[in-house]
C-alpha cells in the first residue's frame, strides 16, 4: 500500500522481544542471543565481536533481545539482496526510535518505501551529490582549523569533545541554515538524546529539539534562505507543498542520522590511529591515495546497522523469513566477511575497490555518504598537519556505548 506521509500512522507490526516472543516458524537450532550492542562481550570490544560473528553464529540466524528480536544478516551478498529489495524488506516501522502514537510521525527518508520515498530523496540529493558538497570544502576546512587552534598547542584533548563532536555539528548547523552560536547547545541536545541512560534527560532533549526545529522550520517559512531547512520547507514536489509533519519528519532525522554517525566514525578511527603511529606515519606518507585510505577506514570502522521489515514471505539460505519478521543487516560484519574482504580485520589501503556497507547500499543508501567521506577527509588532512604524533593518554580507560551507533565514549589524547 502506498505511504501517505502526510497522515502518519504507527506500524502494523509489533515488536517482539525476549525468550517468549518467538514466532513458530523459527526453528530452535538458528535461536542464539549474541548481545549485540548491549552486551559485556560487545562492549568489550564492538568490532572484534561483529568480526568473530561469522565464526560463531549461521550467517542469518535469530538473535533475541530484552529490546527487539530480529534475524541477523552477517554475509555481504545477503545483505546486498535484502537492501536491494525493498518490495521484500521494507523500511515502514524499522526504525528504533519511539514516538507518541497520538501524534506519530515518519521518520523521511528513512521510513518511506519507493516510490514515494524519491519525491523526498530529489528535493534533497541535488546538496549532497558529490558535487553539492564540494562546494563546502573550504568551509568544513576552515572549522577544522578554528577548532585545533583552541587546543593544538595544549598537549591534550578528550578527541570527542575537542574535535569529533563540534566539527561535524558546525557543519551541520551552516547546511541547515542554524545559527553557529549554537553548536554547544545543540552537541548537548545531540548526546543527551541520544545517549543519555535515563528516559528523563531524553525526553528533554528531545522536547528541545522539537522545539527549536519547529520554530526554526516557522522561521525558514517566513524567510526563505540557501540552507536544508528552507528548502524542505518551501518544497513542492509535483507542484504540492509538503505538510507540516512531512516537513518536520524530515528535518529532525537529519539531525539523528547525521551527527551522531559522524561523532562515532571519528572516535572509533582517532583511537585508532592513537595505538598506531606507524599507520600514521603511512597516511602522512600518502597524501595522494586519501580517498582509498578514507573508503577502508570507513570499511573497518562502519558503525551502524540496516533495520528492516519482511514485507512478503521468503525464503534464504534455506531459512523462511515470513512477513512481519524483523531483520537487520549487521554492516559491520558485512564488511568483515572474508569471502569480500580477505584478512578482514587489517586496515589495509591497497585493498581491490569492493561495495563497502557502511552506508548500505540501495535507495536508502546514506544520503550523506559524500558529506561524510569529505568531512572525514579534511579531519584528517588537518588535524595531522598540526597533530602529527599523539598517543591515548596513559591510563585512560577507553568504554564504549551500548545501542546502535558504535564507538568509543571518550578518547583522551596526548601528544
Ligand atoms: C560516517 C557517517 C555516517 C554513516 C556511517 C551513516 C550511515 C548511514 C546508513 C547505514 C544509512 C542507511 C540506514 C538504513 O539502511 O536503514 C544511512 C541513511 C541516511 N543517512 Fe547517513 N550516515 C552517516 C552520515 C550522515 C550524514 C552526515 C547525514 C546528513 C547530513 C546523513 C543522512 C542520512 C539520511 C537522510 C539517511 C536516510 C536515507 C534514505 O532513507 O533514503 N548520514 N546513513
Amino acid at each position: 500500500m502506498a505511504i501517505d506521509a502526510a497522515h502518519p500512522v504507527p506500524p502494523a507490526y509489533p515488536r517482539s522481544a525476549g525468550w517468549d516472543q518467538i514466532p513458530p516458524h523459527v526453528p530452535k537450532e538458528l535461536v542464539f542471543s549474541s548481545g549485540l550492542t548491549t552486551g559485556p562481550e560487545f562492549l568489550a570490544n564492538p568490532h572484534d565481536f561483529m568480526a568473530n560473528m561469522h565464526d560463531r553464529y549461521p550467517p542469518i540466524f535469530y538473535d533475541v533481545s530484552e529490546h527487539i528480536n530480529a534475524w541477523q544478516f552477517l554475509k555481504h551478498e545477503d545483505a546486498l539482496f535484502a537492501l536491494r529489495h525493498w518490495e521484500y524488506f521494507s523500511n515502514e516501522g524499522a526504525t528504533p526510535f519511539p514516538r507518541d502514537p497520538n501524534d506519530y510521525f515518519y521518520f523521511i527518508p528513512i521510513e518511506i518505501d519507493p516510490p514515494e520515498h524519491r519525491k523526498y530523496r530529489n528535493i534533497v540529493d541535488p546538496l549532497f551529490s558529490p558535487r553539492g558538497v564540494l562546494k563546502l570544502e573550504n568551509l568544513i576546512r576552515q572549522r577544522s582549523r578554528d577548532l585545533l587552534d583552541e587546543f593544538a598547542d595544549k598537549g591534550e584533548c578528550e578527541f570527542t569533545t575537542a574535535f569529533g563532536r563540534p566539527l561535524p555539528v558546525s557543519v551541520f548547523l551552516d547546511i541547515m541554515g542554524l545559527p553557529q552560536d549554537m553548536r554547544d547547545t545543540f552537541v548537548e541536545w545531540a548526546v543527551n538524546l541520544l545517549h543519555a541512560r535515563d528516559r528523563e534527560t531524553m525526553g528533554r532533549a528531545m522536547a528541545n529539539i522539537v522545539a527549536y526545529i519547529k520554530q526554526a522550520i516557522a522561521e525558514k517559512k517566513a524567510h526563505p534562505d540557501e540552507g536544508v531547512i528552507s528548502r524542505i520547507a518551501h518544497a513542492a514536489p509535483d507542484g504540492q507543498p509538503l505538510s507540516d509533519k512531512e516537513i518536520f519528519g524530515f528535518v529532525i532525522f537529519l539531525f539523528i542520522g547525521g551527527l551522531d554517525t559522524v561523532f562515532a566514525t571519528l572516535n572509533n578511527i582517532w583511537l585508532w590511529l592513537a595505538r598506531n603511529p606507524e599507520r600514521v606515519e603511512e597516511i602522512i606518507a600518502r597524501p595522494d591515495d586519501i580517498d582509498n585510505i578514507v573508503e577502508e577506514l570507513l570499511r573497518r570502522w562502519s558503525v551502524t546497522f540496516s533495520g528492516r521489515v519482511v514485507a512478503q514471505d521468503i525464503e534464504m539460505r534455506g531459512v523462511k523469513l515470513k512477513k512481519g519478521d524483523r531483520i537487520t543487516c549487521v554492516l559491520p560484519a558485512c564488511n568483515f566477511d572474508a569471502d569480500v574482504f580477505p584478512d578482514p580485520l587489517e586496515v589495509n589501503f591497497d585493498r581491490p575497490r569492493k561495495t563497502i556497507l557502511a552506508f548500505t547500499v540501495g535507495v536508502h543508501s546514506c544520503m550523506g555518504a559524500h558529506l561524510a567521506r569529505l568531512e572525514l577527509k579534511i579531519a584528517l588532512q588537518e588535524w595531522l598537519k598540526r597533530i602529527p604524533r599523539f598517543s591515548v593518554k596513559p591510563g585512560a580507560e577507553i568504554e564504549y556505548r551500548p545501542g546502535g551507533v558504535v564507538g568509543p565514549e571518550a578518547v583522551p589524547l596526548i601528544w
